[in-house]
């Protein structure tokens, strides 16, 4: 396929052949919104519904046993798209907002004994990376920005107190298209003992993501934006992390044993993995989201293909030379306990 070829384009696209106002073709320009779905996607759900459908990791039977593998393989192809060690580290969400959140409220709960507990964002921040955390009963430290879209890198520096849980910033900016440093922002939150969520909603649809290399702590898709179905998104978090986080959601599959006077819940991760629900729409993507369909402008596959699986660095998140007792204990430890 020629690269420039719209017409082809068009054709993966069932929306894009109506006519709007009766007479002109459709011209959908709001991907950074949310994406059109290619008929690969949409046969995909189709025949999800037709032929697969089960509630997963809940039943014995064939259609569950089916939509458990395609879950779970969906997982495995969010893992490879993001270069993460672990399909352990990927949550299905709703999207980024609920990735935001879950993170945000996760850690109010884990810093319920600090009132006055903050977050540092940028000013370059879309509004489900501000208002979760106000949410949240974070206070706010913002990292300011120059007129030509800039972060100030050096005010960074002097943001962290001994109330930060954590530095929350977009990779790209939805409003301007810039890209952050966060890759310095990660170094430097790092030397303060402080994790980081990086906010992909506008970055995964267009760059390689390697998490690993990144060494970000949280990353926040939304599938939605990349070609998948509506209301599907991704939490990546660092195995430690997911362990050491207070359950965002209750319902099946946490539980290890529950009556109406006592609850007590499965491993720390699968409490988080709570979230994965039991619809179609994941592993439809699986089969027909990033890696697995045309990708308009790069062809079949570009996306999956764009995405290094070697030289993964084993995940490392001790403390950090110098850190005080305060943030030592926003840490997990290497060994992965539990708090
Ligand atoms: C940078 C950024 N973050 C978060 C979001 C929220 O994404 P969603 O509505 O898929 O949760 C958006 C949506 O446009 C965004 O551009």
């Amino acid at each position: 396929m020629n690269r420039y070829d719209l017409s082809s384009v068009r054709d993966d696209f069932p929306i894009l052949s109506r006519k709007i106002y009766d007479k002109y073709p459709l011209v959908y320009l709001d991907n950074a919104a949310t994406t059109q779905k290619p008929r690969a996607v949409v046969e995909a759900m189709t025949e999800e519904y037709y032929n697969v459908n089960a509630n997963v990791h809940r039943g014995v039977h064939f259609l569950s046993q089916r939509a458990t593998d395609l879950h779970e393989g969906a997982r495995e192809t969010v893992r490879r798209f993001l270069g993460a060690a672990s399909t352990e580290e990927i949550v299905f969400t709703r999207g980024t907002t609920e990735s935001i959140n879950l993170v945000a409220t996760s850690m109010a709960r884990l810093h319920s004994d600090d009132p006055a507990r903050e977050v540092i964002v940028s000013a370059l921040e879309h509004h489900s990376n501000i208002v979760s955390w106000q949410l949240a009963g974070f206070r706010l430290r913002v990292i300011p920005m120059s007129d030509d879209g800039e972060l100030d890198l050096e005010a960074l520096e002097g943001l962290f107190t001994e109330h930060t849980c954590l530095v929350s910033v977009t990779h790209v900016s939805n409003v301007l298209g810039v890209e952050t440093p966060v890759e310095r922002i990660i170094q430097t939150a790092h030397t303060h003992g402080v994790p980081v969520l990086v906010d992909g909603a506008q970055s995964a649809p267009h760059r390689r993501i390697d998490v690993e290399a990144l060494d970000c702590d949280f990353f926040a898709l939304s599938g939605h934006k990349m070609y998948g179905p509506t209301g599907i998104g991704v939490l990546y978090g660092k195995r430690a992390w997911l362990q050491q986080l207070p359950p965002y959601m209750g319902g099946g599959e946490m539980i290890r044993n529950v009556s109406f006077e006592r609850l007590q819940v499965r491993s720390r991760h699968a409490r988080l993995r709570r979230l994965d629900g039991t619809g179609a729409r994941h592993r439809v993507y699986g089969r027909s989201g990033p890696g697995n369909h045309t990708h308009p402008r790069r062809g079949p596959h570009a996306v999956c293909r764009r995405t290094s699986l070697g030289n993964r660095r084993d995940a490392h998140l001790g403390p950090a030379s110098g850190t005080s007792p305060a943030r030592r204990r926003l840490l997990p430890s290497r060994s992965d306990s539990p708090p």
